[in-house]
């Protein structure tokens, strides 16, 4: 067998442990960035999987990602959601990272919600903001398809005109106007991290037109598109980029800022989900 044949019949076996262990296929997988995972602790009838249960899985390692999919309810709507997602600064390649979201699309889930704490570069961002993902920065992300396509999931070549669904952006609106709840929308740009950007990465984004900047969900997009999938992403705007405040940024300070905006933020995901 050949290593493409190999990881499809990989991402196929995952795809029949899940089914067999949770029993439904949800209708949405969220994943849940830095500080954000309290949603999870919402669902009912909760099934947890520690990664390390689930064929072809790697282990989390970042501090604020625990490292589970938990499948349940919320509000009455069978979802699943990951605690902690693989990134490409924690050594992992892009096939790694993205083998969540393929296990996904070939269990047959059809919607994503992804989510992430980034920094802010529009200068009338705060701390705390939610941000509406309107499209991506991709130039600075090693693509997750490199190498032999995968045809059972999708295309060599895929568009990705609207790699974010308008019909989703629309709904979070509601839900945002509903709640109560300032929802910025913006570009998104993808830096690979483990450091934070510079001051003048930072300034050459901002003439490149993005919003904030972050260091997952790109890769994640990426492959839900090639797989066919309808895709939302919401940004928390744990701390302005480097160079807009006159201070260090800090990892502790991105986890906190996240768990303060982490009600908003379930409320914004519940009303989006209850939509779809
Ligand atoms: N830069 C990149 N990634 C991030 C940041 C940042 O400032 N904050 C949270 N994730």
């Amino acid at each position: 067998m050949d290593d493409t044949s190999r990881r499809y019949y990989q991402l196929r076996e995952t795809a029949h442990y899940l089914q067999q262990t949770v029993g439904y296929i949800p209708k949405v997988a969220i994943i849940l960035g830095s500080g954000l995972g309290a949603l999870a602790d919402m669902l009912e009838f909760p099934i947890s999987l520690s990664y390390s249960e689930i064929p072809g899985f790697a282990a989390a390692t970042v501090q604020g990602h625990s490292g589970r999919l938990v499948c349940g309810l919320l509000d009455g709507e069978e979802i699943c959601a990951m605690q902690g997602r693989f990134h490409y600064y924690e050594g992992h390649d892009m096939a790694t990272v993205v083998f969540p979201v393929q296990a996904f699309a070939t269990w047959g889930i059809p919607n994503l919600i992804v989510t992430n704490a980034c920094g802010g570069i529009n200068l009338t961002y705060k701390v705390g903001d939610l941000m509406l993902i309107r499209d991506l920065i991709t130039l600075f992300c090693p693509s997750p398809m490199r190498g032999e396509n995968m045809a059972e999931l999708g295309e060599r070549f895929f568009d990705m005109t609207t790699p974010l669904s308008e019909e989703f952006m629309e709904m979070a609106r509601h839900s945002a106007l509903e709640a109560g709840i300032t929802l910025r929308e913006g570009i998104y740009a993808y830096a690979q991290g483990p450091h934070f950007e510079t001051p003048v990465d930072i300034r050459l984004l901002r003439l490149l037109g993005a919003d904030v900047v972050g260091m997952s969900t790109v890769p994640e997009i990426i492959a839900a598109r090639h797989a066919g999938m309808q895709i939302i992403g919401i940004s928390s705007v744990t701390n302005m980029a480097a160079g807009v405040m006159n201070k260090p940024l800090d990892h502790q300070e991105v986890l906190q800022a996240g768990i303060d905006g982490a009600e908003r933020f379930a409320q914004l995901i519940r009303g989006i989900v209850a939509r779809m």
